[in-house]
C-alpha cells in the first residue's frame, strides 16, 4: 500500500492546489495565532460569568441564599431562574425537561443553580462558592443497575428494530448463548473548553461569539431565553478547539447565560468554563449494559440475534434518543443477522445528561456486535477473524440490516482480506500464542476488526446545508457554509472545492467564520457529514456563478458556452485563456452578479422510528483495524504494540487530513476502551472531574508501530462530494481492535478455552479482576 498522504497524485481533488493540500489554520495553530473564544479582544466593559452548581444528585432546593455572594465587591449581579425573560429551557429536542438553571429541584450533582456575574473572573469564581444552598434529599438513581431496579422512566421511546422471527430463530439454532457487556462512558476532554462571548447591540441585537458545533441551535436557545425573535440573534464561531460531539448541544448553556448576563447588565459578558465545572456540568459519551442472546451453529454462522442496549442517559433528554437509535443501527456492525431483534432502553438518572460523542452511539453498539463474534469465535474453537468473514453482508438475501435497509456494497470482507493479508495477521496470530507459552507475566494478543458505519443524520430533516459563495472584482473569493470546524480540517476542504473548480491558487480563496448571518437555519456538524453536507452547498454556490461568468464569456468574446473552461492557467474562453479576475472585473461592469448561495440535501434517505425501517443512511463507510498488544499479568498494563488500518475515505478529499482524522479517532476509540474511566461516588459526585484523576491517552500510549492506509480506487457509489466519503467518526471505532487484542492476551490463562468477557474500559484494574476469573475458571 503506497502512502497517499505523501503522494499527493494518488487521488483526491486537483485543481490550483495539491489533494493534501495542509490544514487551512495550520500555521496559525502552530504560531499561537489562531484565535479562540478566549482570545477575541475583550470589548470594553466586559463581565465575567461563573455558574453555581448543585453539590447533590437529587433534591428539592429548600432555599437558594446568595445574599453573601452579591455581597462580594466587584460582582455586579447574580443570576437565577427568575431572571431569564424567556423560557428556562434549553432542551435541544423540544422535552422541555433541561431548565438552564435550577428551579425548585436539582438532578444532578454539578446543575447550574445561579450564575454569579462579576468585573473579573477571579472574582465571579470566588463568590460564587458563596452562596447558601439548603437541600432537601431525595433517592438519587446514579447507574443502568439503580434506573432499573428503581423502574426509572426512560428519557425517550424505545426503539424496537426486528426482522424475522427471534424467537425461533434462536429456539432452532444448533448452538446458542446468552451473555452480557458493559462498555463505559467517555469525557470529550476537547482543549478548548466550553466557552462564550456576548455583545448586545442596538434595538434588542445580541451578537454572540461560541464555540458551538451547532450556531444555529445556539441562536435559537439564546432567543427563547431572552424572548426576542432569532433574527435579533447571531452567533459566530470562527473554530472550536476540538469538540467531538461535546459541543453539540452543550455549548448552549454556556452561550445563553453569557447572553443573560449581557442582556441583563448590558454589557458584553464572557463565560469560560473552569476544567472541573466543565466536567461536572456537561454531558459525556453514554456508557451502556448489552444484554445479547445469540443462535449460531457449528460454523460459527449467525442464525439468531436478540438484544437489549440500555444506556444511562442522564437528567435529561438531550441526545440520547437518537444516540441510543443509533446504538441499535450499529449493533450489526459489519455482520447480516437472520433473525434478529434489538431493543433500545434510555434510562434517565440523577447524572450529566449524555450527548453526542464521536460516533454517536454507534460505537457501543459495535462493541456489543463485536462480543458475540467473540464469544461465537471461542465456543466454536475459531479464529474470531473467520467467524468474521463468515457472518459479514454479503449479496442475495445476506444483506438486509435489522432496519430493513440493503447494503448495496459490501465491502467489508475484501478490506478485512486484504488487511490481513498486508500486515500477515495469521502468521503473527500464530508466533504470539506460541510465544505466549514460555511467557509467564506478559502476554500478547491480536485482533483485527471491522468498521461499517451509517452516513447521514438519521434525523431526516437535519440532511440538509447553505453555502454562500462572494467573487470579489479582483478575482478573490470569500466563502462561507453552515458547518463549523473544530479541527477536522472541514474548512480546508471546503476551500479546496473552490480552488478545483475556479482552477484558482490557495492565497486566492478565504474562508470566513461561520455565522448565522451569512448561512441560516444550519444543521450541527456532526454525524460526519460536514463535508458531505456543505461540500455540495458550496459547489452548488459556485456552480451558479460559474454558469453566469460561462454565459457572460460566451456571449462577450462571441464563443460556445462549452468552450469556457475554468484551467489553473487561467479561464479559457474559445482560443485565449483570460485571467480570473480580468473575467470577473469585465464580468461585474457587465452588472453579472458575483455572489451566489448554494443548497444541497441529501438524496434517498427516509426513515420510520415507529416501524423501525427505512433507509436512514446514504451510504455506508468501511474499514478495519488490526491491534497487537502486550499485556502485563503483574501489574494489568498493556501496551500498543502495533497497529495496522485500511480505511475507505471513498476518494478522499484530502488524504493527509483524511489519515490525520484515522490515526486521532484509532487513539482516541482506544483511549475509551483501554483507559479513561468515569467515576462517581455514592452521592452522584464525579469524582473524575480533572486531568488528575481522568486519563487520556499521551503521545507516549500511541501505537509502537502505526501503518495507516486509505482504500485506494473506491469511489463513494453514491454521488457524494467528489465521490468522497465521510471520514469524522469511522475510524474511532477501530479503538476497538485494541479491546479484542487485549481480550486475546487474556485468553492465553485459559489455553484459548474460554471467552475472557473483558468488559470496557479494559483499566489495569480491570485486566487484573479478568486475569484472575480466567485463572479461578482454568483451575476448575
Ligand atoms: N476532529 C477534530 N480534530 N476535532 C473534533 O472535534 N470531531 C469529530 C470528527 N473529528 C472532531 C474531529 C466528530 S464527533 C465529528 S461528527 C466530525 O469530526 C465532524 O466533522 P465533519 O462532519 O466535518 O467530519
Ligand atoms: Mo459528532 S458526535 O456527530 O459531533
Amino acid at each position: 500500500m503506497s502512502d497517499p498522504a505523501r503522494n499527493p497524485e494518488t487521488q483526491g481533488a486537483a485543481g490550483g492546489a495539491s489533494p493534501s493540500m495542509r490544514h487551512e489554520s495550520a500555521p496559525l495553530h502552530v504560531s499561537g495565532s489562531a484565535v479562540y473564544i478566549d482570545d477575541l479582544p475583550e470589548p470594553r466593559g466586559l463581565l465575567h460569568v461563573v455558574p453555581g452548581l448543585s453539590t447533590k444528585a437529587h433534591a428539592r432546593l429548600v432555599s437558594v441564599d446568595l445574599d453573601a455572594v452579591r455581597a462580594v465587591p466587584g460582582v455586579v449581579c447574580v443570576l437565577t431562574a427568575a431572571d431569564i425573560p424567556g423560557e428556562n429551557q434549553v432542551s435541544p429536542v423540544g422535552r422541555q425537561d433541561e431548565p438552564l438553571l435550577a428551579e425548585g429541584e436539582v438532578s444532578f450533582y454539578g446543575q447550574p443553580i445561579f450564575a454569579v456575574v462579576a468585573e473579573t473572573r477571579g472574582i465571579a469564581r470566588r463568590a460564587a462558592r458563596l452562596a447558601r444552598i439548603i437541600y432537601e434529599e431525595r433517592p438519587a438513581v446514579l447507574t443502568i443497575a439503580q434506573a432499573r431496579e428503581a423502574g426509572s422512566a426512560l428519557v425517550w421511546r424505545p426503539l424496537v428494530m426486528s426482522r424475522g422471527d427471534v424467537e425461533a430463530g434462536l429456539a432452532a439454532a444448533p448452538r446458542r448463548l446468552s451473555g452480557q457487556v458493559t462498555v463505559g462512558g467517555q469525557e470529550h476532554f476537547y482543549l478548548e473548553g466550553q466557552a462564550a462571548l456576548a455583545q448586545p447591540g442596538e434595538a434588542g441585537e445580541m451578537q454572540l461569539w461560541s464555540s458551538t458545533q451547532h450556531p444555529t441551535e445556539t441562536q435559537h436557545m439564546v432567543a427563547h431565553c431572552l424572548a426576542v425573535p432569532s433574527s435579533l440573534v447571531t452567533v459566530e464561531v470562527r473554530r472550536m478547539g476540538g469538540a467531538f460531539g461535546g459541543k453539540e448541544t452543550q455549548a448552549n448553556t454556556p452561550a445563553c447565560l453569557a447572553a443573560l448576563a449581557a442582556h441583563r447588565i448590558g454589557r458584553a459578558a464572557k463565560i469560560r468554563l473552569d476544567r472541573d465545572d466543565d466536567m461536572l456540568m456537561t454531558g459525556k459519551r453514554h456508557d451502556f449494559v448489552v444484554e445479547y442472546d445469540v443462535g449460531f451453529d457449528d460454523e460459527g454462522r449467525i442464525l439468531a440475534v436478540d438484544m437489549v442496549l440500555a444506556a444511562r442517559c442522564g437528567w435529561s433528554a438531550d441526545l440520547s434518543g437518537p444516540v441510543v437509535d443509533r446504538a441499535l443501527f450499529h449493533a450489526d456492525n459489519a455482520y447480516f443477522y437472520p433473525d434478529v431483534r434489538l431493543r433500545g432502553e434510555p434510562l434517565k438518572t440523577n447524572t450529566q445528561s449524555n450527548t453526542a460523542y464521536r460516533g454517536f452511539g454507534g460505537p457501543q453498539g459495535i462493541v456489543a456486535a463485536e462480543r458475540v463474534i467473540e464469544e461465537i469465535a471461542f465456543a466454536t474453537g475459531l479464529d474470531p477473524l473467520d467467524v468474521r468473514l463468515r457472518n459479514v453482508y454479503g449479496t442475495g438475501t445476506r444483506n438486509v440490516t435489522p432496519y430493513h435497509m440493503t447494503v448495496e456494497d459490501s465491502i467489508s470482507a475484501d478490506i478485512m482480506t486484504q488487511l490481513a493479508l498486508t500486515c500477515e495477521y495469521r502468521k503473527r496470530r500464530q508466533a504470539l500464542r506460541e510465544a505466549n507459552r514460555s511467557s509467564p507475566y506478559i502476554r500478547r494478543g491480536i485482533a483485527l476488526t471491522p468498521v461499517k458505519f451509517g452516513i447521514s443524520f438519521t434525523a431526516t430533516h437535519y440532511n440538509q446545508a447553505g453555502a454562500l459563495v462572494h467573487v470579489y472584482t479582483d478575482g478573490s473569493v470569500q466563502v462561507n457554509h453552515g458547518g463549523t470546524e473544530m479541527g477536522q480540517g472541514l474548512h480546508t476542504k471546503m476551500v479546496q472545492i473552490v480552488l478545483r473548480e475556479f482552477g484558482l491558487r490557495e492565497e486566492k480563496v478565504r474562508i470566513t467564520a461561520t455565522t448565522t448571518g451569512k448561512v441560516p437555519n444550519t444543521s450541527a456538524t456532526a454525524a460526519s457529514s460536514g463535508a458531505d453536507l456543505n461540500g455540495m452547498a458550496v459547489l452548488d454556490a459556485v456552480h451558479k456563478i460559474k454558469a453566469r461568468l460561462v454565459k457572460f464569456a460566451a456571449e462577450q468574446w462571441n464563443v460556445s458556452e462549452r468552450s469556457v473552461q475554468f484551467l489553473p492557467e487561467g479561464v479559457q474562453v474559445g482560443g485565449q485563456c483570460i485571467a480570473f479576475q480580468d473575467l470577473t472585473k469585465a464580468a461585474y461592469y457587465a452588472r453579472v452578479s458575483l455572489s451566489a448561495n448554494g443548497f444541497y440535501k441529501t438524496p434517498k434517505i427516509s426513515w420510520n422510528a415507529e416501524t423501525g425501517r427505512g433507509r436512514p443512511f446514504y451510504y455506508f463507510a468501511y474499514g478495519a483495524a488490526c491491534a497487537e498488544v502486550a499485556v502485563d499479568l503483574l501489574t494489568g498494563e498493556n501496551r500498543i504494540e502495533r497497529v495496522d488500518i485500511l480505511h475507505d475515505a471513498g476518494l478522499s478529499l484530502n488524504p493527509a487530513i483524511d489519515i490525520g482524522q484515522i490515526e486521532g479517532g484509532f487513539v482516541q476509540g482506544a483511549g475509551w476502551l483501554t483507559m479513561e474511566e468515569l467515576v462517581w461516588d455514592e452521592a452522584g459526585h464525579l469524582r473524575t472531574h480533572a486531568p488528575s484523576t481522568y486519563k487520556i491517552p499521551a503521545c507516549s500510549d500511541r501505537p509502537r508501530i502505526f501503518n495507516v492506509a486509505l482504500l485506494e480506487g473506491a469511489p463513494n457509489r453514491e454521488a457524494t462530494i467528489f465521490r468522497s466519503k465521510a471520514v469524522g467518526e469511522p475510524p474511532f471505532v477501530h479503538g476497538v481492535a485494541v479491546l479484542h487484542a487485549i481480550s486475546d492476551a487474556l485468553a492465553s490463562l485459559t489455553a484459548y478455552q474460554t471467552c475472557p468477557r473483558l468488559d470496557a474500559p479494559a483499566t489495569p484494574e480491570q485486566i487484573l479482576r479478568t486475569a484472575q476469573r480466567l485463572r479461578q475458571q482454568a483451575a476448575h
